[in-house]
């Protein structure tokens, strides 16, 4: 190791200012010799009972200790913000960017040489790897991996089902008992939504980064090895600290368009987009919401994994989880991204095989040849709007329809179920004001539900349309993060029931059949929407939060401030 430790600005010192750095410390039982030149590595923790997907962090910690003690480092755990999705409101995501503040934060102040992120639930990933790509030190992931695939009277069960029962119990086919009855039996062990949801593509895109090591996109939270794997992962960042290999020098171009590529073929989640723009946005990588459409173009889907396919993130590990997904995709990536081991991309994939083809398929034979995320431009989508092919209907991708228009989430609630609603399946349904600064957050709303009427005639899809995200356990033929938003004043914001809306996926266009002349009348009687508060970090966060097509982030947070802090505090 040539470089200074940067804990020895703290733990190197002499006098008073080391005696306070060190003295409280050994209040925890830590000896004299633990600060005279050891790589201090902090385990940046999002345990909570509120975050129930990160649960087990306190016990997935012990082991990144064991390796990290084992390799001659000093383990320092600490909690940052834990956002847990399911019981946060409004959304998980209005709070992404204060919990990467958090992160970055506790970074930078802390005697630190290296981090190992702890990250599971949803947003705990990005906010965890924005925040520490704006303090570039070696960092190392560690997610807490899925849950074990639920199983509910002979049937495998993952989050993706809450969709399909909760219209079975609108039209009657399942009873309120039953689905209360499913929910122990979908969550019963410690981990994460065991569908290709959102924290399994996130998982998945540090993996194909090269940000975590091999396989730990799918071990099953409740595998033992797990455990191994955290416990290699902190053995890991200690050498890395050693080596100074640093986030900037993993998370390059090529590893952007990596992770594009793999989300392509795993059939990731929609919130994808968001989360790798905002990171690429803290690292300082050009990335644009064109890159997903341009680079997906070619990539078949191969992982069969619900909400695309069938199978579960269990299925996905027994049959030879992301490494092997990787190794069917060598003839597309960028084969020399250095990853977090030392090694290369291409190192850690070529020896994985593949166990079972139903789960993951050849590109020659793939499970579906459409994948990745299609981006649509139009005039009510001038910077962009997004759509995952694999979880839409083919039928509908050339649609024209009439709009049906709910102002904001209220509205579509009050009337969705109203039997005087003028809607038909042929309809195209259009939620405005669920954007980032519209609900705010960006709530995951995007797929709202058919009203009954059409469900029982047998409809399961239409075609809907708006400015919100949606779960990466949902499905169906959705266009989602239009921008700009309603509440920005895009033309998205101007639309009327009644309007002609034209669909053409192949093409990656969305349009209204509206003319110049009539969006401007109704631009002028538009009125930008109250914001919902003055005070606290929303207020911030509805000043400075950018459009989706930049990721969502805080315009002062993208970029980095490195590492240094030349002041003491005594
Ligand atoms: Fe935490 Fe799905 S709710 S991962």
């Amino acid at each position: 190791m040539s470089q200074k430790l940067r804990s020895q600005n703290w733990f190197g010192k002499e006098g008073k200012d080391g005696f306070i750095y060190r003295a409280w410390m050994k209040n925890q039982g830590i000896p004299d010799e633990e600060f005279s030149g050891k790589p201090v590595i902090g385990i940046c923790n999002t345990w909570s009972e509120l975050t129930p997907c990160n649960g087990h962090f306190r016990e997935l910690a012990e082991s990144v200790k064991k390796g990290i003690l084992q390799a001659g480092g000093l383990p320092l755990e600490f909690p940052v913000m834990s956002l847990g999705e399911t019981l946060i409101k409004p959304t998980a995501m209005l709070f992404r960017n204060l919990a990467s503040m958090d992160v970055e934060e506790s970074i930078r102040a802390n005697p630190l040489d290296g981090i190992v992120l702890l990250c599971g639930c949803d947003k705990t990933t990005p906010s965890l790897v924005m925040g520490a790509c704006s303090v570039n030190i070696p960092t190392l992931v560690v997610s807490g991996g899925p849950m074990l695939t639920g199983k509910f009277r002979g049937q495998n069960i993952g989050t993706s089902d809450i969709w399909r029962f909760s219209e079975d119990v609108k039209v009657g086919k399942m009873s309120l008992q039953d689905i209360r009855q499913s929910e122990a039996a979908m969550c019963r062990s410690d981990g994460h939504c065991a569908v290709m949801g959102t924290a399994s593509t996130m998982a998945c895109m540090v993996e194909s980064l090269g940000l975590s090591l091999p396989e730990n996109a799918a071990i099953p939270a409740a595998d033992s090895r797990r455990k191994v794997l955290a416990q290699y992962s902190g053995q890991r960042i200690v050498s890395m600290v050693k080596e100074n290999l640093r986030l900037s020098d993993i998370l390059t171009r090529e590893a952007f368009e990596n992770a594009i590529m793999v989300n392509a073929a795993i059939g990731g989640s929609t919130n994808f987009v968001i989360h790798l723009l905002a990171i690429a946005g803290r690292i300082g990588i050009p990335l644009s919401i064109d890159d997903f459409d341009r680079l997906s173009l070619n990539i078949p889907l191969l992982a069969n994994l619900q909400p695309s396919g069938k199978h579960f993130m269990e299925d996905l590990f027994y049959a030879g989880g992301l490494p092997a997904v990787m190794k069917e995709l060598d003839k597309f990536l960028h084969k020399n991204c250095i990853t977090v081991n030392g090694k290369t991309i291409q190192e850690n994939y070529s020896t994985a095989s593949c166990y079972n083809r139903e789960v993951i398929a050849s590109p020659e034979t793939p499970f579906n040849a459409t994948s990745g995320i299609v981006v649509l431009k139009g005039n009510i989508c001038e910077d962009g709007a997004v759509l995952k092919p694999s979880a839409a209907t083919q039928e509908l991708m050339v649609h024209t329809g009439r709009a049906v228009v709910f102002e904001n989430i209220e509205d579509y609630k009050s009337k969705i179920e109203d039997p005087q609603l003028d809607i038909d399946e042929t309809c195209i349904m259009v939620l405005k004001n669920v954007g980032p600064r519209g609900y705010p957050g960006m709530a995951e709303v995007g797929n709202m539900g058919l009203p009954k009427k059409l469900l029982e005639k047998g409809i399961t899809d239409m075609v809907r349309i708006s400015d919100g995200r949606m779960s990466g356990t949902g499905f169906g033929t959705v266009v989602l993060h239009v921008t700009p938003e309603a509440a920005v004043g895009g033309n998205f914001a101007l639309l009327q029931s009644g309007d002609l809306i034209t669909l053409n996926v192949p093409a990656r266009t969305l349009n209204a059949a509206l003319t110049t002349e009539e969006l401007a009348r109704r631009r002028a009687a538009w009125k930008a929407p109250e914001p919902v508060t003055t005070r606290g970090y929303v207020s911030l966060y509805l000043n400075t939060v950018q459009q989706a097509n930049l990721g969502a982030d805080l315009d002062f947070l993208t970029g980095q401030s490195g590492s240094e802090v030349s002041r003491d505090s005594h």
